[in-house]
């Protein structure tokens, strides 16, 4: 972790000017946040109690540093909150789903009934396929409804589902099914980017050549192309679904049964297979959703983000169906086939709890308020950011432009492994721009020195989490190692793996990461990942990368490469080394610059450092240099 360092703060504040939001379920802030400090095991079990259980818990937390058991002894089915209460209750027939295609030609509505059959009929097709509790089953599908079926249909049999972007590439897939041991891969013949078919089931029979976990595939045959299936592993989505009876009896789950692994990027070896269990992380999105955004019956809520991802997890799927909200899904780029296409959707959906990016608000500045100006954007009512720090002149430019002075702007700072909001500004309070706020009620965070002491407003210094909170990742899969370490650091506190500075008032600011993960348009990337894929090269022998500023995706990736004896540096090669990348890991992983050089800065004991690399790149001073290597 870096050294402190002064930042100056810059404390412009905003109130919203029009409408003045107040936060009806819990109310405000300073309130909530002293009954949780009161007493944090009532705070969380009255949250708790709010939703259906098959067998209420015996304690609410057992605390074993660094491991916590949220909901001890309780039982519980997910999907029965994010479905059954809500069909058996006043909402059978809301909306639950709202799906538009890519080309923003389709449409397809679900009912909170629909939804619940079709999931359970999934269930059953996974059933009949022998899928059983604790199966692990990986995604790697399109953003269709379907993906949400296939979700919840394994959370209703207690399968574990392990969800893949389907952005990435074979070789990123490939590590993911091996280290989760998946039993069945659902996927799809083609998924749909700005107008071009992206042939996602050849990408999984690539993955799966040398994983022998899995045993069957399930294909959603979206387009007219009749892939043809291999007899016997390969079977239809729909073929299945319609040999399945229609009700299946929800699993019975312990609170501390895994409910999914999400794999995130981390700075060495392979990608973290974070683990989320079935209790805490129901308690801990639903009350996110309702506090946080503020959630009502009459909203209509639309995260931008996909479900291969924690927020598309969080605030896409399992937070926003527990409250029981209408949800938009969409498959749709911000920009294709134009710039407006996002501001015509709210318009005709009439959105009213908007959630996305920075990268992405920064691409509608580029293109000009003038895209918003066409659509009437009167039905918004709360507006999210999440990801990377929303930068103060985003932040003034969604303000305005889409929010048009009268909705909160809610930037959420959380993780893959924290699996909520974890500090944000709450609807109704102060908001101020480019800090993203303080801790919710029932979080304790702080900005601390390495030995975990506090440091004074406007220094920076390692964010921590104080306290267990019940949707936090309970290990990394195969790894417990792994999971101590974000445990043992700073005083042993939660360490996040970012710095951050506070103000006065205790609003808490992103600085960025203190390790090597590089965030591109809000995705995690590790350069461990990058690099290997570059090293995999035969003329590579060696290569380091490094996040440099971007205007519109916050970071890209440059590599910095050494060649094997008997290669030449040179243009085709470049080209021919990034677009390997861009095949064997997805596009998001791809370097926008590559510079080839004849050695890479090492520490004695030869770790890379990237950081003298980073330094040099953008004419700044490296820093303690004392353990570079001669
Ligand atoms: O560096 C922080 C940044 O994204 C990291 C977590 O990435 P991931 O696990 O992929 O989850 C992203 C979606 C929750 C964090 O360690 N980050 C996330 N949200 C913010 C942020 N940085 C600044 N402000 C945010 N609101």
């Amino acid at each position: 972790m870096s050294e402190n360092f002064d930042v100056k703060l810059d404390n412009k504040s905003h109130l919203p000017e029009y409408s003045y939001i107040d936060n009806t379920w819990m109310g405000r802030y300073e309130p909530a946040y002293r009954r949780f400090l009161d007493d944090p095991e009532r705070f969380w079990s009255e949250i708790a109690h709010e939703l259906d259980w098959i067998k209420p818990w015996d304690k609410v937390l057992e605390w074993n540093h660094p491991y916590a058991k949220w909901f001890t002894g309780a039982k519980l089915n997910i999907t029965c909150n994010c479905l059954d209460r809500h069909v058996l209750g006043d909402r059978r027939n809301k909306v639950a789903l709202i799906w538009r295609a890519e080309n923003d030609l389709e449409e397809r509505v679900m009912t909170y009934r629909q939804l619940h059959t079709q999931v359970m009929r999934f269930a059953n097709a996974l059933k009949n396929l022998g899928v059983k509790k604790g199966d692990k089953v990986c995604l790697y599908m399109p953003f269709v409804p379907e993906h949400v079926v296939a979700i919840l249909g394994c959370a209703r049999i207690g399968a574990v589902h392990t969800i893949v972007y389907g952005g990435f590439g074979a070789d990123a897939l490939n590590s993911r099914i091996r280290d989760s041991k998946a039993k069945i891969v659902i996927t799809a013949d083609v998924s749909y980017r700005r107008g071009k078919a992206i042939m996602l089931k050849s990408i999984v029979d690539e993955a799966i050549t040398n994983a022998p976990s899995v045993e069957k595939v399930i294909v959603l045959r979206r387009s007219n192309l009749n892939v043809e299936l291999i007899q016997e592993k390969e079977v239809d989505f729909y073929e299945i679904m319609e040999q399945a009876e229609n009700y299946c009896e929800p699993e019975e789950m312990d609170s501390e049964d895994p409910l999914f692994i999400l794999y995130t990027s981390g700075t060495t070896g392979t990608p973290k297979g974070v683990v989320h269990t079935c209790g805490g992380y129901m308690v801990g999105t639903y009350y996110t959703t309702k506090y946080v955004f503020d959630m009502r019956d009459t909203d209509v809520h639309w995260c931008t983000a996909d479900p291969g991802w924690i927020t598309g997890h969080s605030y896409i799927v399992y937070g926003p169906l527990a409250t029981g909200a209408t949800v938009l899904i969409s498959e749709t780029v911000p920009d294709y086939p134009d710039p407006g296409i996002w501001w015509k959707i709210i318009e005709d959906i009439g959105v009213t709890i908007f959630y996305t990016a920075p990268t992405s608000i920064r691409m509608f500045m580029k293109y000009g308020e003038e895209w918003a100006k066409k659509y009437n954007l009167d039905s918004l009512r709360v507006l999210g950011s999440v990801g990377e720090p929303l930068n103060p002149e985003a932040f003034e430019w969604y303000y305005r432009n889409i929010g048009k002075s009268k909705c909160p702007i809610i930037d959420t700072w959380w993780q893959t492994e924290t699996g909520m909001h974890m500090i944000a500004t709450l609807v109704g309070e102060k908001m101020k721009p480019g800090f993203a706020g303080k801790p919710i009620p029932g979080i304790i965070a702080d900005v601390v020195d390495k030995d975990g002491n506090p440091v004074e407003p406007g220094i920076g210094g390692i964010l921590v989490i104080k306290t267990p909170w019940p949707s936090m990742m309970r290990t990394i899969h195969n790894n417990d190692e792994r999971y101590r370490q974000y445990w043992s650091g700073a005083g042993g506190y939660y360490t996040a793996g970012d710095l951050a500075v506070k103000d006065e008032e205790g609003y808490i600011m992103i600085i960025g990461r203190a390790d090597d993960v590089i965030i591109v348009a809000g995705h995690n990337i590790g350069t461990a990942e990058v690099e290997s894929a570059l090293v995999a090269q035969e003329p590579v022998a060696e290569a380091a990368v490094i996040g440099k500023p971007d205007v519109l995706k916050g970071q890209s990736i440059k590599a910095f490469v050494t060649l094997r004896v008997g290669y030449e540096p040179g243009e085709q090669l470049k080209n021919d080394l990034i677009y390997n990348v861009r095949m064997s890991l997805g596009p998001i992983a791809m370097p926008s610059e590559i510079e080839f050089v004849d050695t890479l800065p090492k520490t004695r004991s030869g770790k890379i450092m990237r950081r003298v690399l980073k330094a040099k790149e953008m004419g700044l001073d490296p820093g303690d240099i004392s353990t570079l290597d001669e």
